[in-house]
């Protein structure tokens, strides 16, 4: 038996097993006909980005980005669930499973999803499923990813477990345990609101919004085409956003304020979210964030948010907070 994790944001697909973490674009695309197709990429992922789930030949991630003719991700969740949470999940999860072997997963859905979409994305992931990886020297590897239980928890609760809990699943440190907690997750769709009260949830102190960096991300990509006339796929920013500067059909474009100036907004909505959930909830002894997003926002939002927000660890990817969470939860679950 082995316990894993997997975080399928709208942004990216995040697993650990405890030992590796991996993470790519959470898209899905049909795998090219050409063959080696992935020995033609500069940079070769560590892990196989090329899978055959339930008779169809995918690719996902950066190279489903690069190489894919019909590709797709969804940031409406009935859709991202239905159609690419299996194949995601499966594709994160695959290294770190043995052929057969029973797998424990912990999982998570933003606040908003959570009730709704919990039983379904169980029914997606808990099965056998039988699989066929293409490694990056075209080899082909047959393999069944057994999952006999998912456990899925609000998105949110894993930074707190993380922060809370060790490895073995103990919880090592007490603030986290006896204190009135807010976190703030600014993923790429969603930003989740949670409250936990001596590690209780509060109905009350959580909920999901719009806010997710893709806001920012659209802002920037409106501009964007009215000055060049392309429309820019979101997900395809992130390096251009990153750098500063983005060169479409031959021109380049400094996109340094139009980034600071649509980060601040999303920054200054977030957090009049965040005062106005939390108004009542004067007692809260600090704020947690995380998410990738919220690293990225940090320096302009912890400013704006009334309380004491915690800083994040600079040496860290925020994006991994919640899966490394979702791990320690399943061993304090699971682990004899
Ligand atoms: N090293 C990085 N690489 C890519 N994005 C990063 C990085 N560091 C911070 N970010 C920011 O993190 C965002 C994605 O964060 P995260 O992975 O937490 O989202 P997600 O979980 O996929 O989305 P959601 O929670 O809405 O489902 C990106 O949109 C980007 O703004
Ligand atoms: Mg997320």
């Amino acid at each position: 038996m082995r316990i894993l994790a997997a975080d399928i944001g709208f942004g990216y697909t995040k697993a650990t097993d405890g030992r590796q973490t991996q993470v790519f674009k959470s898209i899905v695309g049909e795998a090219n006909p050409v063959q080696f197709a992935e020995a033609l990429l500069p940079v070769q992922a560590a892990s196989p980005r090329h899978f055959v789930i339930n008779g169809e030949d995918l690719y996902v991630g950066e190279l489903a980005e690069t190489q894919s003719r019909g590709r797709g991700t969804s940031l409406d969740p009935t859709q991202f669930i239905a159609q690419y949470a299996r194949t995601l999940g499966l594709a994160a999860l695959a290294p770190f499973a043995e052929h057969g072997d029973p797998i424990r997963l912990v999982t998570g859905l933003p606040i908003s999803f959570f009730r709704k979409h919990k039983d379904a994305l169980t029914t997606v992931l808990q099965n056998r499923h039988a699989i066929t990886v293409v490694h990056g020297n075209g080899e082909r590897e047959d393999k069944t990813l057994y999952i006999e239980k998912v456990r899925v928890i609000p998105q949110p609760f894993g930074s707190l477990f993380n922060l809370m809990l060790n490895e073995q699943g103990k919880a090592i440190h007490q603030r986290f345990v006896t204190e009135k907690i807010g976190i703030i997750d600014i993923g790429f769709r969603t930003a989740d609101f949670a409250v936990a009260d001596k590690t209780k949830y509060s109905e009350r102190g959580s909920l999901s919004t719009d806010s997710g960096m893709s806001v920012a991300y659209h802002a920037i990509a409106n501009v964007l085409h009215e000055k060049s006339g392309t429309q820019i796929e979101l997900y395809r920013l992130h390096d251009a956003i990153t750098r500063g500067t983005i060169k479409i059909r031959g021109q380049r474009f400094d996109i340094t304020g139009l980034v600071n100036q649509a980060f601040g907004q999303l920054a200054t909505r977030i957090a009049a979210e965040a005062n106005r959930l939390w108004a009542d909830d004067w007692d809260i002894d600090c704020i947690v964030l995380t998410g990738g997003g919220g690293a990225t926002l940090a320096a302009q939002l912890t400013p704006l948010i009334q309380g004491e927000v915690l800083p994040l660890p600079a040496e860290q990817d925020a994006r991994f907070n919640n899966v490394a969470g979702y791990l320690k939860y399943g061993a304090n679950l699971w682990s004899a």
